[in-house]
């Protein structure tokens, strides 16, 4: 089977980009990374993407006068790759305008949260400050609102009553980097769908984001 074409679009250290990256190195992986784009110059992801001869693009909302013009240049760039599938991969502007329905149901993000619980920013906070027993992460499907589009797979820990934001962020960031590829694995193996009704997985309705505990993924 032709491989997939996997755009990975970053804004920082892309510790899941590097898991992607290292995943995409595995011959039976269904996915070539074809492009890295970044709305941050300094993002260190970019230098992961360098090393691993992967083509890369800035494209800075600085650089133009409107949010618009820089959703328009931002769509440019994801199509000049000809992706099939697209990973917002910790980038970190609403992904908006008409990118989200050219790519709906190609288009995946990663959010450390068990969604819907704690949208936007701050998660780990907001999860120690409320004492939740459990925190985790979530691959969902990007629509036009923020952390909200249909969940695909999650992956669920317990809190530690010594959790920091450091520690927690380090043991879920751990989960994602085997989650996210294993999501962006099925999307490029068509096991995982979009349709009308919601997300499917291997030809049956996934009415809840599958779920996974560390036990299961051995980290
Ligand atoms: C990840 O934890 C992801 O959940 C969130 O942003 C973070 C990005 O980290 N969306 P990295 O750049 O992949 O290291």
């Amino acid at each position: 089977m032709k491989k997939a074409r996997i755009a990975v679009l970053i804004s920082g250290g892309g510790s899941n980009l590097q898991a992607l990256i290292d995943a995409s190195r595995e011959r039976s992986f269904p996915g070539d990374i074809v492009g890295v784009i970044s709305d941050q110059p300094a993002a260190y992801g970019l230098e992961r993407a360098a090393r691993a001869d992967i083509p890369r693009q800035v494209v800075q909302r600085q650089q133009f006068a409107t949010r618009r013009a820089f959703d328009q240049a931002l769509m440019e760039a994801v199509d000049q790759l000809r992706p099939d599938i697209v990973v917002l991969a910790g980038f970190m502007r609403i992904v908006r305008g008409d990118i989200v329905a050219r790519y709906a149901g190609r288009m995946l993000n990663i959010h450390p949260a068990l969604l819907p619980k704690y949208k936007g920013l701050d998660t780990y906070a907001r999860c120690l400050a409320a004492s939740d027993p459990a925190h985790g992460t979530t691959v969902h499907f990007v629509s036009a609102e923020l952390d909200a589009g249909p969940p695909v797979l999650q992956a669920e820990l317990t809190v530690a009553a010594d959790d920091t934001v450091a520690s927690l962020t380090a043991r879920v960031q751990a989960l994602e980097h085997v989650i996210y590829p294993m999501a962006v694995r099925w999307l490029a193996e068509r096991r995982l769908e979009l349709r009308k009704d919601g997300v499917w997985l291997d030809r049956r309705p996934l009415p809840e984001p599958f779920r996974v505990r560390p036990e299961d993924l051995s980290v």
